[in-house]
């Protein structure tokens, strides 16, 4: 066996070369398993191999470049001279595939000559999701294997396909069962049998036959562009990835690839993709815990109980069913459980997911009771009551009676002191918080909370499991609203002054949705109710929501809130009648009214999150700024474009922003115009929000 870099290795059995790249954790193409790929092509032909098999070791074939290397200078050999030199072997190349072939592990796949998978492999090219596009030749080889309309689905979305959809598609010629020998074994008896048979050395530039039903169809592509329009805005990678199928319909392979370089560079230049690419590694750096270390014991949960059926209980319970944990879901009486339980059903057959055995299967999963002493077996009791400090520490000292020892006790509040409530138990190690946004079975992230005394196992065990539920996690420290909700309630105080001084709540909307976030404040309260807390008996007309409640206005459920709904549409028209209400108000309050502009609503808006950020992070709330940007990105949609919070005060510069803080804080009132001390200090040190780490 000749050890060809690092990371590559070239072996023999019989007439077949072998060529093996062991580069953990996910065999990314770091330049030297490019340098050794390189060589390894070159070094089996020179040899006299009949045919060469690509195989990786370890967890998975090559996962795509190496992200890390992005932002260095290059070193070592292109990707594409690696992949010329497989291409154009004068003998049969087959690649091996397990685990997950993507971006550029799926690139270079496309350059033997032949490919054989595992059952369990995956096949993508989700660059997209780095802000970028396939730049190794995969946006032109890939719609000629796959045809034009799966690899516009495949690209822009970054969905990974399994090995029977590849097969089928004829992106993989053979799909093996079995294990990692099994693979190999299949690739040598595949070389042999291409070499007795004379096989062609089948290049994917010269297929024609698939993208050629594309050509010309612009139709095609533009009702493509229409159905994602909706779910890329504000994203220019999905588009340049069309454009790039579209160089494969329309152009010759070597065209085409022109096409592709150009736009790979553009975007890799540009602030969307190193926003992206930041995040990537932000979202991986969320799990990482100092003082708990990787191999800290976690609490096996065989079984998961749920306290409250509610809005959120019943969507927390759902992420379990959906990975095969049993849940027993407990409410306080038989008609909330079945309500409950109706609503997760009607979730499950509504969902285009489940086919509806699955939806039998998940929801005999289910166990309902009305008796909280029906948690004895469960390994982690999940409370999702409701926001009340007497009714949850009434509750948390009835689980501690009953829970088993070692059993985790979690906390779904939004903002309440997670230490008084384990100060309702016997074990406050054992308590956390598990703070699901709603709807708990869409949203990704999951804040967790430690308390004071929450041990590291419980910590590790709610990091786990949130990661096996397919949640993004990340630790918060105990203040009120945590994290996210913390740093809302900044930009609502702001919002809601904005419109008395003369924004309406449109104006306050259309900037923050077209800064690229989701929705604005006043749609969201639509959205939410603007009843939700709000007392007839008790309210006393004295600010906006209270006096539109008085009026009759509770948003979108009956179809009138700071805007009007259309019934059959739901889409929302700005109404005059809610300015004027407005506007009165805020003068009997002595507000004068004037023209706000624009620029002033973004960042009388965003600046306050960025102070709030600042100040989590000087308390040593949150580990790292990157933990902010994975909470804002995740849980209230922060454009992903932008990097989060904390990363776009530092493209902003946080010398502007500072500035500008204290410019508002000279006229406006409250604490979230005090500048951080934090943030001043970075500012001057020229340091950054999104890279500081506690
Ligand atoms: N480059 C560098 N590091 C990478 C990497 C990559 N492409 N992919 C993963 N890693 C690192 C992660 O940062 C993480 O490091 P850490 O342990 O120090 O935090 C480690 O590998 C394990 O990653 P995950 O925690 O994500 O492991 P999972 O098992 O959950 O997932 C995976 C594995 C599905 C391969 C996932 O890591 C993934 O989706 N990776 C990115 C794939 C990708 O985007 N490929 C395209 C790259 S761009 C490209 O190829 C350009 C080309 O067209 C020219
Ligand atoms: P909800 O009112 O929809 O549901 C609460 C459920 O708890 C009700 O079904 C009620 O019957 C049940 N319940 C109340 N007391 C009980 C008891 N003693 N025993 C058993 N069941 C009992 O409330 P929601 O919205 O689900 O909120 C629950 C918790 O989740 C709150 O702490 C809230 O702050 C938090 N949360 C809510 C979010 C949201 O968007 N609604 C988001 C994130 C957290």
């Amino acid at each position: 066996m000749a050890q060809l870099s690092e990371s590559v290795t070239l072996d023999r059995e019989g007439d077949v070369a072998v060529i093996t790249v062991d580069n953990p954790p996910v065999n990314a193409l770091s330049w030297h398993v490019r340098q050794g790929l390189s060589d390894g092509f070159a070094q089996a032909v020179e040899g006299g191999a009949a045919a060469i098999v690509l195989i990786c070791a370890g967890r998975t074939f090559i996962a795509g470049a190496d992200i890390s290397e992005f932002s260095q200078a290059p070193k070592g050999p292109s990707l594409l001279d690696t992949q010329s030199a497989m291409e154009n072997a004068p003998v049969p190349v087959i690649a091996a595939i397990h685990g997950t072939a993507l971006g550029g592990g799926l690139e270079v796949a496309l350059c033997a000559h032949y490919r054989v998978g595992l059952a369990s492999a995956k096949f993508g090219l989700p660059e997209v999701n780095l802000g970028l596009l396939p730049g190794a030749g995969g946006t032109q080889r890939l719609p000629r294997l796959v045809g034009v309309p799966k690899a516009l689905d495949m690209m822009t979305s970054g969905r990974h396909i399994g090995a029977a959809e590849a097969h089928a598609d004829g992106l993989i010629d053979e799909m093996v069962d079995g294990d990692h020998d099994a693979l190999r074994n299949a690739a040598l008896a595949f070389a042999a049998r291409a070499v007795a048979n004379n096989m062609p050395l089948a290049k994917v530039r010269d297929r024609d036959e698939k993208v050629a039903e594309a050509r010309g169809d612009e139709q095609l592509f533009a009702d493509f562009r229409a159905s994602i329009a909706r779910k890329t805005r504000g994203f220019l990678a999905p588009e340049y990835n069309i454009r790039c199928v579209e160089a494969a319909a329309n152009l010759p392979f070597e065209e085409g690839l022109q096409v592709e370089q150009q736009l790979f560079r553009e975007l890799m230049t540009g602030p969307q993709s190193a926003a992206q690419r930041y995040y990537f590694f932000a979202e991986r750096a969320a799990n990482k815990i100092p003082d708990v270390p990787k191999d800290t014991p976690t609490v096996d949960i065989g079984r998961v109980g749920v306290l409250g059926a509610g809005t959120m209980g019943g969507g927390i319970a759902m992420n379990f069913a959906n990975i095969g944990i049993p849940v027993t879901i407990v409410e306080r009486d038989q008609e909330s459980l079945d309500r409950g339980l109706g609503v997760v059903r009607k979730n499950y057959e509504r969902s285009r997911s489940t086919t509806p055995q699955q939806v039998e299967e998940r929801m005999a999963l289910f166990t309902g009771s009305t008796d909280k002493a029906d948690f004895a077996d469960c390994d982690l009791v999940i409370e999702a009551v409701f926001e009340d400090m007497d009714l949850k520490k009434s509750v948390f000292a009835e689980l501690d009676q009953i829970c088993k020892p070692g059993a985790i006790m979690a906390s779904n509040t939004s903002f309440l002191d997670i230490d008084q409530i384990a100060s309702a138990t016997s074990r406050p190690e054992s308590v956390i918080g598990m703070h699901f946004f709603s709807p708990a079975n869409v949203m990704k992230l999951l804040e967790n909370i430690r308390g004071e005394a929450t041990s590291a196992s419980a910590i590790a065990t709610a990091m786990d499991i949130g990661k096996r539920i397919g949640k993004v996690a990340v630790l918060s420290r105990v203040c009120p609203g945590f994290i996210g909700n913390r740093i809302l309630a900044q930009r609502a105080v702001e919002a809601n002054r904005l419109i008395l001084e003369g924004a309406t709540p449109e104006q306050v909307d259309r900037v923050l949705y077209d800064f690229g976030l989701p929705m604005g404040p006043f749609a969201m309260s639509d959205l939410a109710g603007l009843d939700i807390g709000w007392k007839a008996e008790t309210s006393s007309g004295s600010n906006v929501r209270e006096i539109l409640c008085e009026s009759g206005r509770r948003g979108q459920k009956n179809g009138r809130g700071y805007y009007t709904y259309d019934p059959d549409t739901r889409a929302a028209t700005p109404d005059p009648e809610v300015v004027e209400m407005i506007r009165e108000f805020a003068v009997s309050q002595g507000y004068e009214q004037r023209e706000v502009s624009d620029q002033e609503v973004l960042e009388r808006c965003l600046y306050p999150m960025v102070n709030e950020g600042a100040k989590i992070l000087d308390e040593g709330i949150a580990i790292r700024g990157s933990d902010i940007d994975v909470v804002w990105v995740n849980g209230y949609g922060w454009p992903v474009y932008r990097g989060g919070p904390m990363y776009w005060a530092d493209s902003v510069g946080l010398a502007e922003v500072v500035a500008k803080i204290r410019e508002y804080g000279e006229r406006l009132e409250g604490d979230h115009w005090k500048l951080s001390p934090l943030l001043e200090r970075l500012a001057a040190d020229g340091g950054k929000l999104h890279q500081f780490s506690n």
